[in-house]
């Protein structure tokens, strides 16, 4: 061990804590869609590392989707409008679409998304979410899975980035103050 990166502080969630809550998620969405066409569908780039885990952790037949947006600058952050820089691949009328998210804050991004989906009609639209991060959200979203509740700070690992780095570490953690 040569222990934790310079940069990283307080360890809110550890691996085994991560891979423990994602093993019940599957079995969750896993006993909820049994017998349905369920498609996971996931948000560049954040957010494929929870579905890699999340779809193996479940039982049933699942096929797997990913978008990529980026979002118009900060003015257009606030109101949630993203633009699509890859779209599904799979269609998804009449099937059972679960979106996996890494962590939703505000929730505008994914309420745009979720806009931009249910015109194509699937037969369901829910959402499942490794973080959930209640302080500061704006947009109400239903949320049907969630992983863990988060306070209002800024974490990084399991896919969370910060300016492209931590998003391999195993754990959640918080950034040192100084380095932010
Ligand atoms: P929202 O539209 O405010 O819900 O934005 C969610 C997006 O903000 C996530 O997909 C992340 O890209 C980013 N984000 C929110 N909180 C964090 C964090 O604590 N660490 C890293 N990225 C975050
Ligand atoms: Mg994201």
């Amino acid at each position: 061990m040569t222990g934790l990166p310079e940069a990283i502080g307080q360890i809110l969630f550890p691996a085994e804590t991560i891979q423990d809550r994602v093993r019940e998620l599957g079995q969750a969405v896993s006993a909820d869609y049994a017998g349905k066409d369920l498609l996971l569908v996931s948000i560049l780039k954040g957010g494929i590392f929870f579905l890699v885990d999340l779809v193996r952790a479940i039982s049933i037949p699942a096929a797997i989707d990913l978008m990529a947006i980026s979002s118009y600058g900060p003015g257009a952050e606030k109101q949630g409008v993203v633009r699509i820089l890859k779209d599904l691949e799979e269609p998804i009328g009449g099937r059972h679409v679960l979106v996996v998210e890494d962590v939703i804050d505000t929730g505008l991004t994914l309420s745009y998304l979720l806009r931009h989906l249910a015109p194509r009609e699937p037969a369901s639209l829910k959402v499942c979410t490794l973080l959930d991060k209640p302080a500061r959200r704006i947009a109400n979203l239903p949320i049907t899975y969630r992983g863990f509740e988060c306070p209002d700070v800024f974490v990084v690992g399991y896919g969370l980035d910060y300016r492209q780095h931590y998003r391999n570490l195993p754990y959640l953690a918080l950034l040192k103050s100084e380095t932010r």
